[in-house]
This record gives C-alpha cells, structure tokens and sequence, in this order.
C-alpha cells in the first residue's frame, strides 16, 4: 500500500512537491508493479480545513469553488507528469465523509477522546470562532499591521492571537472576543510508551531525518490535541451536540488514504486490514509528525488498521537559492512547465531524482536542468542507446546478431559484470529508499556502454579478417544491455522506456524486473526498428525565458533579489531632490496591460508595445529588448506614465513610458502586484 501525501486543493502543485512525494511515490510504485507484487498507490485533494476557508476567502468565491478548480488542474498535472496513481480521489467524497465520520465515532465510542471546554477567539458580527489565520493585527515584534493569529510573515515570528496588537477579525473586522467551546482531544500522551516502542525502538531503520524529528517530538513530551474544530467546512462532527463542529483536517486527510483505497476496490482491506501489508507513506518534511505520531497512534487507537512500515519523508527544493514560496509566487508550477516543456517530462523527473532532497535541503535551477538534460540524458544515455542501434542498422542488417561465445573476450566479460552485478544494486538503493543512487547507477551503466563501444570500435571491424564476428558480438551485448536500460530506467523515466520498448519491438512484459540481468532479452535474428531520439537538446534561449519569468512573475520583492545578488556594500543610488505634491500629481500614472510587442527593426534595444488603458490603446516604444522577448511580456500588466509628451523614435510615435525596475547591475523587472488588476486605473 502506498500512499503520496493529499495536497490541499488550493492552489496548484510546483515541483517542489513532484520532488518531495510524488516522484519518489511514482517510482517506487512502478518499481513494485514491475516486480508483479500486488500494490496500490493511491493520492488525492485534501479538500478540508483552514488553508482552504482562507483562500477561498482570498478570492471572494465558496471553498468549493476552490476545491474543484485546483482539484481538477492537479490531477490533470499529475497525469501529463506520469504520476501512475491507482486513484486520485478527493476528501470531498461522500465515501471518505463516510470513513472519517466512522473512525472519529468508533474512538469516541471507544472512550478515547477527552472532551474539553476552552475559551477561543469568537467574531459576535460574522457568529464564528475564529481560526488563528483569521485574526490579524500588529506584531508584537516588528510592528508589521497585518500580522495573522498565527504568524508574523513580515519578520518570520511565530505568534498567538493573544499576543497581536489590536487583533481584528479578517471576516468582518470585529474585535475577536474570547467565548468557551467544547472540543474532542485525542490524548496523544497517552501513546507515548507505545510510540516509544514501535517508532523508536522498532524502526531504527527509518531515514534519520525522519526519525530525528520524531524522537525529538516524543522526547519533549507529547500532549492532548484538539480533533474538531469550529467551522462549517468539512465533516461534521458525528455526535449530538456538535453543531458547527468539524473533524480537524489533519484528522480526516489521512483516513483520505483508506478511502481512496475504498473507491478504488472493493478488497481494499486486503490493502489496510492485513498484517502482512506493507504501508508506505511518501510525504514531504512539513508532514512528518502526522503520519508518524499522530496517524498511527489513531490506526493503533482504533485497531482495525496495519501500521506504516516506513515514511521515507523528503527535505525540501529550493528555486535558485531561494526558498519557494506560493504566496511570492517563487515557484515552478507543474501546469506551466507541462505547457512549456511538452514532451519534456522525464527530463523533470530525470532532473527531480538526481536533485530530490533525500537527505538535506537541495536545489533546482535552470540551468541544472539544461546541463543535466544535455549532458547525462542526451549526451550519455540517449546516446547509448542511439548507437547501439546506428550501429545495429548499420552492421548487423537491422536484426540483432549472433552472439559468438568462442570468441569473447576481456571487455565482453567485464560489461556483462557490470549488468549482472547493477541489478543488485539499483534494487537495493529503491528497497531502501536511495532514488538518486539508483538512478546514477543506472546513467553510469550506460556510460560503460559507451565506454565500451569506445573501445571496441565496431565501425573499423568491417572488412577486416573475422571481424565480423567481433562486431557481431559487440552489438549484441549493446542491445542486450539497452534492453536491460529500459526496465531499470523505466521507474523513473516511464515515456523513455516507452520509446524504447518501441524501437526494440518488443512488448511492455519485457519490463519485468526478473528480465533485469539477463542477456537473453533480444533474440537473435530479430529485426528491430530504427532508432528516435529519446531526448532531445534544451537551448540557452529556452532557459532563459524560465529564469525571467520566475523572476519577473514573483513578488519577491526586487530590493531582497537584490540584496542576496550584489555584495552587502553595494551603494544605492541617492535619493533625488525633494519635490513637492504638486510635482507628483503633475503625473498622469495608470495601470495597462501589454496587448502586443514586436521587435524595432534594426534597434536592438527597443521593443514597440501596444498597451490597453482601459479608455484607450496606446503605442509605447521601450527600451526593454535587451531584457524580455516579446512574446513572454504579452498579456503583463504595467504602470504607464501616460502624460509625457510624444516622442518619435525610429520613425515611430511612443506615447508614454511604461515603469520598470532596475536593479544596480542593470536587470530589469515588471512592478508585479499579485492581483490582476484592470487596465485604465489611476495610480498614486
Ligand atoms: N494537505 C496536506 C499538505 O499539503 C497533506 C495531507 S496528507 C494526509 O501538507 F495524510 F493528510 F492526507
Ligand atoms: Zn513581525
């Protein structure tokens, strides 16, 4: 049984998140197929909770609104990334409504629950107990305004209501005031001498950031926590007296695990109910104390359920050295990179493996992902692979040759050890969790082929007194070896085994991971296919246009781009002479959108626009060639100093200024605000 992490449905996944869970779940989980053990890899929307309520609040629309929206764009994403779930469900469903009321009644009916009255933060105006997220006020620490009950996002404090200056509610801007209300809290101290035993005793063999965290937790001593909450947002508590009352979402998400099994086959307690199941959660770090505290103690509570066997948790990806961050929009979005990379995905997936934060916070950048691309996939295996067939096509008459055993040699030998001897590795770096370890045995078994095409030197057999028996031998064991690359590659890259089993003829069966090893998987006289790229080439020109629009669509603000990309002494220029109001309201600014942008001819630098102001379009021409391509600014929105006298430049009237950030080394970058805003606005 395996299980990848239910991602809120409120807003799209980036790849941090492919890179995290989903991945390392999707490789593991076509590794078992391939290995024909009965397993189910099931994933789904976390449709619940308090991340949800806020952002449908953020865009003025009903949660489910917003659950079906990003429900419906993450599945999608998952499946052009080649996310083999048996299942995406989602938490909404009436099954898992069904499950989660059911487990949270056989608790409480259990006596498993302590029932508590506290006092919470209460908006009289809206009549709802206000979760943390919905108060703000001033910090305490920096004296940020908008600090949240939770959280000071401006100087990184972790706060409490309690604590805020002035706290308002964000539904009606109330002044929150304390009311009693009655909770269900599971009393997590009471599990302590058993997770002891099962987690900390038993499971040694957990990844150690993993494992650390969780000793950690336990030592400091665990407490009762709260499994309702006051909403009207997800299930409702299953007891007489619990109106306005919901399961807390950290509660339901993961029974969302039992119920997407459920949905998907009626022998789902062959998958949860039996004790020689193997439960696997896949996650990222942020969820390490839920599915290794909370939700076995819950399993354990009820009795019903197997325990996980493992939770092989990932650290985080950064973007360019920089943390990612939805709300600043530093991210690489899956639907994007889907739409601007078809074709592309195992280069992701290739990329995210060899990257993925097994152990330590890692990094994605760019232009990693060009060179890896060029440099491992088309420069090593791709090529491998290509010319074992050229040469196939080329020397042996499109069949696969004979394999002539009197006359191997040295080299044959040291190849074919090499296969035999990988299979066992790379199975026990993905039994063990190590993704990246196999699969830089699997690029290195390809540059052995190389290596070893280098060496044999096919091509200068040819008419050469039996030499066609050496080079028979040589193509065969390079067909025999790309034959064992596509089943070793294929976890990970399951489109380039694909293409592979293609160019081989033979069927998908082949891919079975017994098959691994052998050198019988082509037969002799076969005529194969000729050979198409598997990979092709990514330019300079493409990366960029990346690197940009990450920059120019985030509101990581240019002042902290700028602090981390120049030295710490670097001068700001100096504030200009002191102007008075009437200066600035002199100033026409407004707010446009970019409807067209082609090239000058024959200017370099400049670029004519044609912006929308709302009451009229205008041609601006603009100094920004240098730094964007036309078509990657189309549709941005700009402010327009929109009363500065014409000018002709080139032969064409500009009529205005569009504003742009500069940085001190000379980069440009859109004034970005998050919300889209109309064209025609007055800015001031
Ligand atoms: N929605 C949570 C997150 O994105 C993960 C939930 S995992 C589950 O962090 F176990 F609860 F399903
Ligand atoms: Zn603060």
């Amino acid at each position: 049984m395996i299980t990848a992490a239910l991602p809120y449905a409120n807003g799209p996944i980036h790849i941090g998140h492919l890179a995290g869970c989903y991945l390392p779940a999707d490789i593991y989980a076509r590794y078992q197929r391939a290995q024909l053990r009965d397993v189910k890899f099931v994933g789904g929307s976390d449709e619940h909770g308090v991340p949800i309520t806020i952002r449908a609040l953020k865009e003025g629309v009903s949660p489910q609104v917003i659950v079906d929206k990003y429900h419906a764009l993450n599945k999608d994403s998952f499946e052009k990334m080649g996310i083999s779930f048996d299942i995406y469900s989602r938490t909404s469903n009436p099954v898992h409504h069904k499950t989660a009321s059911d487990f949270f009644k056989t608790l409480y009916d259990k006596g498993l629950f302590e029932e508590k009255e506290t006092e919470q933060y209460y908006d009289e105006k809206a009549k709802v107990f206000l979760a943390d997220r919905y108060i703000t006020g001033t910090c305490p620490v920096c004296g940020n305004p908008n600090a949240y009950g939770d959280q000071c996002e401006k100087c990184g404090s972790s706060l409490s209501p309690e604590q805020l200056i002035n706290p308002r509610s964000t539904l009606s801007d109330a002044v929150p005031v304390k009311k009693l209300t009655k909770h269900w809290y599971f009393p997590l101290q009471n599990y302590e001498p058993w997770l002891k035993e099962w987690l900390l005793e038993g499971h040694k063999e957990w990844k150690h950031n993993v494992y650390g965290q969780c000793k950690s937790w336990i030592d400091n001593g665990l407490q009762s926590r709260a499994m309702t909450r006051d909403s009207n947002w997800g299930i409702k508590v299953p007891l007489p007296d619990a109106e306005g009352k919901v399961l807390y979402v950290w509660f339901d998400a993961p029974i969302g695990y039992i119920s997407a099994t459920k949905e998907l086959t009626n022998q789902w307690a062959d998958y949860w109910c039996k004790e020689d199941t193997k439960l696997v959660h896949f996650i990222g770090k942020d969820n390490i104390v839920f599915h290794c505290i909370i939700f076995p103690s819950m399993l354990k509570a009820h009795g019903d359920f197997v325990l996980p066997d493992n939770v092989p948790a990932n650290e985080f990806l950064n973007i360019e050295g920089e943390k990612v961050s939805t709300s600043r929009n530093w991210a690489v979005w899956v639907n994007e990179f889907v739409a601007d990379f078809p074709g592309c995905e195992d280069t992701l997936r290739y990329v995210l493996c060899a990257n993925a934060p097994e152990t330590k916070d890692n990094d994605f950048t760019w232009k990693d992902f060009q060179d890896r691309n060029n440099n491992e996939l088309v420069a090593i295996f791709g090529n491998f692979v290509n010319r074992s067939l050229v040469l196939m096509h080329k020397l042996c008459g499109g069949k696969v040759p004979v394999f002539h055993n009197a006359i191997i040699d040295e080299d044959d030998k040291a190849l074919m050890d090499d296969i035999r001897s990988a299979k066992d590795k790379i199975t026990q770096s993905i039994e063990e969790y190590r993704f990246r370890e196999a699969l830089f045995e699997i690029i290195d078994l390809s540059r052995k082929g190389n290596q070893y095409l280098q060496k044999k030197e096919p091509w200068k057999k040819v008419g050469v007194e039996g030499g066609q028996q050496q080079i028979d031998n040589c193509i065969h064991l390079s067909l025999q070896l790309t034959a064992n690359l596509a089943i070793y590659i294929n976890p990970f890259l399951p489109n380039t085994a694909k293409k592979m089993l293609h160019m081989l003829k033979v069927v998908e069966r082949m891919l079975q991971w017994k098959n691994a090893g052998s050198f019988k998987l082509l037969s002799v006289g076969y005529a194969l296919r000729a050979p198409e790229l598997l990979f092709r080439k990514i330019e300079d020109d493409e990366i960029l246009v990346q690197i940009n629009k990450l920059k120019s669509n985030s509101t990581v603000t240019v002042t902290e781009q700028k602090a981390e990309s120049v030295p710490a002494n670097d001068a700001h220029a100096p504030v200009k002479e002191q102007i008075v109001y009437d200066d600035f309201a002199r100033l026409d600014l407004r707010t446009g959108k970019i409807l067209a942008a082609e090239k000058v001819e024959k200017a370099d630098k400049l670029l004519k626009l044609e912006i929308d102001l709302g009451f009229e379009k205008r041609t601006i021409v603009s100094g920004i060639a240098l730094h964007f391509k036309p078509e990657e600014i189309v549709g941005r929105q700009v402010v327009v100093a929109a009363n500065l006298a014409p000018r002709k430049m080139r032969g064409i009237e500009s009529n205005g200024m569009i504003l742009m950030a500069e940085d001190n080394q000379g980069k440009l970058y859109f004034v970005s605000t998050i919300e889209e805003i109309s064209a025609g606005m007055i800015v001031r």
